[in-house]
């Protein structure tokens, strides 16, 4: 019932590109299982743990480590913490994963929402991407500011090329196999 370890799910990918989706459906998955599990959404942390951050650099870096050092706690306590922030800077997910491996945790596992700009300006769930075409928002991930993908993500889930149900079976796959949650 309860068979899970402790572990990180790293959600990275732009705004729009499906990541806060698959966490939320994945937390319902493990739940209905009676996992342990804590969702760490980026636009719930910034009104509160990162409430008054900005989105530069260095904003966003806090922003990330903070996630980071919150998911580790909870990992370390037989937590399953999902992640689902931008984190757009390969050097800060780099060393979260670092930190998280050398304190003990079982596995950092991220996860690239991998979708093209141009699918994600014209979906546009938010509103968000007209706004930073037309020079409205300034520094905006994958318009005006940089988004570092992954090079070697545990998995990738290509959210404008196949189907949310897809990309979380291959998740469940990956950490099945991984000996990280039992078999369903
Ligand atoms: S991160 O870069 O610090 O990891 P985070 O995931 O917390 O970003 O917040 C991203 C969300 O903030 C986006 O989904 C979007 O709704 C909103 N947002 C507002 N301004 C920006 C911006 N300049 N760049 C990206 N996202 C922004």
């Amino acid at each position: 019932m309860s068979h899970h370890k402790g572990f990180i799910l790293w959600f990275t990918g732009m705004s729009g590109a499906g990541k806060s989706t698959l966490a939320e459906l994945l937390a319902q998955e493990f739940k209905s299982r009676g996992y342990r599990v804590e969702l760490l959404d980026g636009d719930e942390v910034r009104t509160h743990l990162s409430k008054g951050l900005s989105f530069s650099r260095e904003d966003r870096d806090t922003n990330v480590r903070r996630i980071g050092w919150v998911a580790r706690l909870l990992a370390r306590n037989g937590v399953i913490a999902i992640t689902a922030a931008i984190s757009p800077y390969r050097e800060v997910r780099d060393e979260i994963r670092a930190v998280a491996d050398a304190e003990g945790c079982e596995a950092f596992v991220e996860v690239f929402a991998s979708a093209p700009v141009a699918a994600l300006a014209e979906r546009d769930v938010k509103g968000l991407y007209k706004k930073a075409l037309a020079g409205e928002i300034k520094n905006f991930t994958g318009i005006s500011d940089p988004y570092e993908p992954p090079e070697h993500p545990e998995v990738t889930a290509f959210t404008s090329g196949e189907s949310i149900q897809e990309s979380v079976d291959r998740i469940l796959k990956y950490l099945t196999e991984q000996k990280l949650i039992g078999a369903a």
